[in-house]
């Protein structure tokens, strides 16, 4: 038996994907820029193992067995298995890639809470897989074959989608366009406000989309190609105030676009507009903009802003959203840091009353690098047989 065992990161997209040219090769409407978040906080784990043993390929996701029946785990297979196989044109080790996979899978927070779970499991199945067979070369094309922004989460730091314009979609890829060292300040926010299960998916919700909203066409066509452009820039020249500017307006756009689709989509929840309306409070306050909220397919916020102003906007969230009393885990989780008091003035400058457990909890983390092999075996997620080590079935 042969096996690998690696991590993949979640990413956050500043610029929002939203809408396929071609459902089958994943191929979007418009270009995207995000930001690959630290795996200490968000990642997910995978293990592939390849063993002549093996009857059928099979995969388990947090425990469960998945069918791998889904038209999109095929095609990824069989591209990996592919590139493989040209790779080993001199024979040698081809009969590995015959073998029967075991593919075991684990995210280290909730599938389907609108966190970019698809995009880190896909990531770290498509990374695994290369790893396991020797695939070289950039497979960003290949994760995006598993879920469209898997393909930004095989980059660390500030990444971009190229829409491409070849029919087969290979030039469809994504691009570090900034390291994760190269803006060491910014950090990130998730506001978890509901970690129930989103009812309409991306997939579903993006297709009803292209089908209905003139707006969408609109914006993948005439707005969003100036601002990939405008937000290169600003991440190369760590222009915060651009920065935030285009990220809130493209998240406003994508959800006016949901409400736009017939019929209407909507992911944003009261709690999602309450942070909106503290964020433009806090940024009005200042005279600047010092915090930029996103949204994705679910009520979650994500906010972006300078270290400096974490433990300002951490006190301004425990006022607003205090956890309730009887809060079992805890409200902040990740990057440890201060939370302050805010200031009196800074209060009476916010038009929100406290709405107590309307955010389950917060999670600080920031940008990191991109997928990574766990060398310890003691990592792997199979046992010596190749079956999961925990299982709940
Ligand atoms: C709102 O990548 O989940 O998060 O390609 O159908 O798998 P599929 O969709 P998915 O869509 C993500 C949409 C988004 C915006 C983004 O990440 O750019």
């Amino acid at each position: 038996m042969i096996e690998v065992t690696c991590t993949a990161p979640i990413n956050i997209a500043v610029i929002k994907y939203w809408g396929k040219r071609d459902e089958k090769l994943i191929l979007p409407i418009n270009e995207s820029t995000s930001a690959t978040l630290d795996q200490s906080q968000l990642c997910a784990k995978t293990t592939v193992a390849a063993s002549p043993d093996f009857t059928s390929d099979q995969m388990w996701l947090n425990g469960q067995e998945q069918s791998m029946d889904s038209a999109r785990l095929q095609n990824v297979l069989k591209e990996i298995r592919r590139r493989a196989r040209k790779r080993k044109s001199d024979g040698s080790g081809e009969d590995r890639v015959n073998w029967h996979v075991h593919i075991c899978s684990e995210n280290n927070f909730p599938t389907a809470a609108g966190l970019a779970s698809s995009a880190a499991g896909l990531a770290c199945l498509v990374f695994s897989l290369s790893k396991l067979f020797e695939v070289e070369g950039d497979i960003s094309d290949v994760a995006r074959q598993g879920s469209g922004s898997a393909c930004r989460s095989i980059y660390g730091g500030f990444v971009e989608w190229t829409m491409g314009t070849e029919v087969d979609g290979s030039d469809s890829r994504a691009l570090q366009i900034a390291s994760e060292t190269h803006w060491p300040q910014m950090r990130v926010l998730i506001l978890v406000v509901s970690a129930k299960k989103k009812h309409v998916g991306s997939t579903t919700g993006m297709q009803t989309s292209v089908k209905t909203s003139q707006l969408l066409a609109h914006r993948a066509e005439k707005i969003v190609p100036e601002r990939m452009v405008e937000m290169r820039r600003a991440i190369k020249d760590k222009d915060f105030q651009t920065f935030a500017e285009i990220t809130m307006k493209d998240s406003n756009q994508l959800h006016a676009c949901c409400l736009d689709t017939y019929p209407p989509v909507t992911y944003m929840t009261d709690t999602s507009r309450d942070i909106v309306r503290l964020v433009h409070a806090v940024n009005n306050h200042y005279g600047e903009n010092k915090v930029a909220y996103t949204f994705d397919a679910g009520p979650n916020a994500c906010l972006y802003l300078m270290e400096d102003m974490v433990p300002t906007m951490l006190g301004l969230v425990q006022n607003f959203f205090p956890p309730e009393q009887d809060h079992g885990e805890a409200f902040l989780t990740g990057l440890p840091s201060k939370v302050s008091t805010p200031s009196q003035e800074l209060l009476n400058a916010i038009p929100l009353e406290p709405s107590v457990g309307a955010v389950q909890y917060i999670i600080h983390t920031k940008v990191g690098p991109g997928p990574q092999v766990l060398i310890d075996q003691s990592e792997s997620l199979l046992d010596s047989t190749g079956q999961p080590k925990s299982s709940t079935q």
